[in-house]
């Protein structure tokens, strides 16, 4: 029997299930009200408020499989397992069972549903160290579970300690199984971690810490459990493939491009590889409303296609992006974001394509010419690129900067060419100082800021929804929302700028129930209920079963995570900073709370 990526995620639903879990949705990758992290990578990046103790509507006991982008690793991309885009298997609990359990649940489903045999199994835990001590317990799980002594492994932080995701968050030691994944030889008896043949297919995060803004560990309210598993390689490890990419969620787009190239995979596994993974990313990230920009995700989205354009170039095909996209589509039937904006992911696609495939070749003659430069004038041993060729490159010929390393990492060996990458970042910044961009914050990464200021404008945010429905029409739906510390972001359907004594009464209207000083209540009930209740939520977001809904005074009831302030009165003088125009028929208004 074959495994597919749809039986896999079904069976892995229906067993948590089975165990007391409850499906959450699969969120948008794009993180919500989280201006610190680029895109969703892992699945307990979604659920942080009730990490960090707030009570899930659902119950204690969630299950999802989550989509992830991961592009730290972008350069690796091309090997057989990294990937940018991949689902992961999650399960948690939330201040309910604990490490024992946690681990017969993950072994029972490993060795009894997927039926993978338990003498090719090995568990690593944590060593212990001045935050946690040695993680005997676990250990005497797997002991009990039929463990030999020498196929568990002790290791330090490095290795099995989980998070935080950004700088800040929930965290913990962790404990992981592998797989020994060659079919012909028998696993060794004793586990070691550095023999690359031990493949990682699961992580339980013993999740007990919240680290602080000053680096402090702090205990946790309740302790957690989060657990993460790769899709494609657990496909990979059911099939005996020793390549991710023979799995059913890249085979479609591996034969496309094949079919395209008039080539075979066999002897081009990087290039193909890369055109998928690169290809599949941008698909989703698109589907999920992200367009090509020079800054942030719109960034990372165009880097992606630049890369996935040159990699095309090398297996000699051109204007693939579109045919790839229809495959990724076929291969995701399932999400329904793909299914619901297929036109516009197209476009997109194409444009971008077009719009590179116009600079790409002209960039690459430059780039030679360069090269010729450096080896006859250059006398030194070690070659630079100056920082003024390579942001030529990147400016007039739009090579992201990891591409022209690329580029020179190919050229002949012993060619010792590198870019000056300091003087780059210099004309880059000179440039950049005109439009002064926010990015390079945003590539920090991290979790949601909980800070009280965040919480106060996720507030005002609520009260605003609400005045813009009073002063301009009561069909207004918030589009989008986006909070700093510094300000909230807040866009919505209407079709023309706002007039200076519109903004005036939005901001009069906000400051008076400020001033009623309302209580903020939570209640829990049926997505169904809440909606017919009358309550506000998001155009087009995805809702679980049971929500939580914010109540402020008699004025405003919104669907919402939180978290909120207790009474409005906490949250100084609200005033409205800019009103602008993000797409036709979508405006967006910052504000700010405070004295
Ligand atoms: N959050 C954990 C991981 O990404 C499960 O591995």
């Amino acid at each position: 029997m074959v495994w597919t990526r749809k039986e896999l995620i079904k069976k892995y639903i229906e067993f948590f299930k089975k165990h007391g879990h409850k499906e959450i949705p699969n969120a948008s990758l794009v993180p919500e009200n989280d201006p610190t992290t680029l895109f969703i990578g892992s699945g307990m990046e979604t659920i942080v408020p009730y990490l960090l103790g707030e009570k899930h509507p659902l119950g204690k006991r969630l299950v999802n499989v989550q989509r992830c982008i991961r592009t730290t690793d972008i350069e690796e991309v091309g090997d057989t397992y990294h990937h940018t885009f991949f689902e992961m298997l999650g399960n948690w609990s939330i201040g309910d069972y604990w490490k024992k359990e946690a681990i017969e649940m993950t072994y029972e489903f490993l060795t009894k549903t997927l039926r993978i045999p338990p003498e090719r199994l090995a568990a690593s835990c944590f060593k212990g160290d001045s935050n946690a001590p040695k993680d005997t317990e676990s250990e005497k799980t797997y002991l009990e579970l039929g463990f030999p002594k020498e196929r568990i492994a002790f290791l330090d932080k490095k290795s099995n300690f989980w998070g935080p995701v950004g700088t800040t968050g929930p965290c913990g030691p962790n404990t992981e199984i592998f797989y020994w994944k060659l079919i012909n030889k028998p696993a060794p008896k004793t586990f070691n971690p550095n023999d690359e043949n031990w493949l990682e297919i699961g992580n339980n995060v013993l999740m007990e810490f919240n680290k602080d803004s000053k680096g402090k560990f702090e205990p946790l309210k309740q302790k957690n459990i989060d657990f993460g598993g790769g899709v494609e390689r657990t496909i990979a490890t059911l099939n005996n493939f020793d390549d991710n990419y023979l799995g059913d969620m890249w085979q479609p787009i591996i034969k496309e491009i094949e079919k395209l190239s008039g080539k075979s995979y066999k002897g081009n596994e990087k290039a193909m590889r890369t055109l998928a993974d690169h290809t599949k990313a941008a698909v989703m990230i698109i589907a999920n409303g992200v367009l090509p920009s020079n800054t942030g995700r719109g960034y990372v989205l165009r880097r992606l296609l630049r890369r996935a354009v040159r990699h095309g170039m090398r297996l000699n095909i051109k204007d693939f992006t579109d045919k790839i996209a229809k495959s990724v589509f076929k291969i995701y039937e399932d999400y329904s974001d793909l299914k619901k904006n297929k036109k516009e992911i197209i476009k997109t696609l194409k444009e971008e394509e077009e719009k590179f495939n116009k600079t790409i070749e002209k960039g690459l003659k430059v780039f030679d010419k360069k090269v010729l430069e450096w080896v006859s004038n250059n006398k030194k041993s070690v070659k630079m690129l100056s920082g003024k060729d390579a942001f030529l490159l990147y400016q007039s010929y739009g090579f992201p900067l990891e591409m022209i390393e690329e580029e020179i990492k190919s050229l002949r060996k012993g060619l010792l060419l590198k870019v000056d990458v300091k003087g780059f970042k210099a004309e880059l910044s000179k440039h950049q100082q005109l439009s002064k961009s926010t990015s390079s914050q945003k590539f920090k990464s991290g979790l949601a800021d909980n800070s009280k200021q965040t919480t106060k404008l996720h507030t005002a945010t609520h009260l605003l929804n609400e005045a813009l429905r009073e002063v301009l029409d009561k069909d207004i739906k918030q589009k989008g929302s986006n909070i700093t510390p510094e300000r909230l972001r807040f866009d919505f359907n209407f079709p023309r700028k706002l007039t200076d004594e519109e903004k005036k009464k939005i901001e009069y209207i906000v400051n008076k129930k400020i001033s009623e000083n309302l209580n903020v209540t939570r209640e829990e009930m049926p997505l169904k209920k809440a909606i017919d209740s009358g309550a506000q939520s998001e155009f087009g977001a995805r809702y679980p079963e049971i929500v939580s809904v914010y109540t402020m005074g008699n004025l405003s009831k919104e669907i919402c995570t939180g978290p909120h302030v207790e009474n409005t009165k906490e949250l100084g003088k609200f005033k409205i900073i800019k009103e602008e125009s993000v797409a036709a028929g979508v405006r967006r208004i910052k504000a700010t709370v405070g004295n």
